[in-house]
């Protein structure tokens, strides 16, 4: 990815972030996943009164992106406010995990502190166990 893909990344999910329905944690949330083919679905946080039914912004792009018929994601950008990037939640690693166990993560405050990760390293072995058949015995 370029700089110019890797900034208008991060400029897409910040632009969702302010979309976000986060009323119970006032935390607001953007992601915004990029496919290969340069294609750029965003998400934001949806929350629930239940707080157990509240959907991550990295999800709800996904969602997104799946329901239009586009799953050959390459990178996913997030963004928040706080001192430090927030990086994905473990739900969300997993569901990032279906589609491209090493997809680029660019990790992104509103003042402009990027860390960047790949997949691999913050979920390793993403389906080894319950999954690909190991529940054979
Ligand atoms: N949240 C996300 O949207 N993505 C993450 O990676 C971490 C957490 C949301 C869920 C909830 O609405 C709020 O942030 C506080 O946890």
């Amino acid at each position: 990815m370029s700089v110019t893909q890797y900034n208008e990344l991060i400029t897409a999910a910040s632009a969702a972030r302010s979309l976000a329905y986060a009323p119970y944690s006032g935390f607001q949330v953007g992601a915004a996943l990029v496919t290969k083919a340069g294609k750029i679905y965003t998400g934001c946080n949806i929350e629930n009164v239940s707080l157990g039914l509240t959907i991550c912004a990295e999800r709800s792009a996904i969602a997104t992106a799946v329901a239009e018929g586009n799953k050959d994601f390459v990178a996913v950008a997030v963004v928040t406010a706080g001192k430090k990037p927030a990086i994905p939640c473990g739900a969300c690693r997993q569901v990032l995990a279906e589609f491209n166990p090493s997809i680029k993560i660019l990790a992104a405050t509103i003042d402009g502190k990027v860390q960047e990760f790949n997949l691999a390293e913050l979920l390793p072995f993403p389906s080894q166990g319950i999954l690909e058949g190991s529940q054979d015995v």
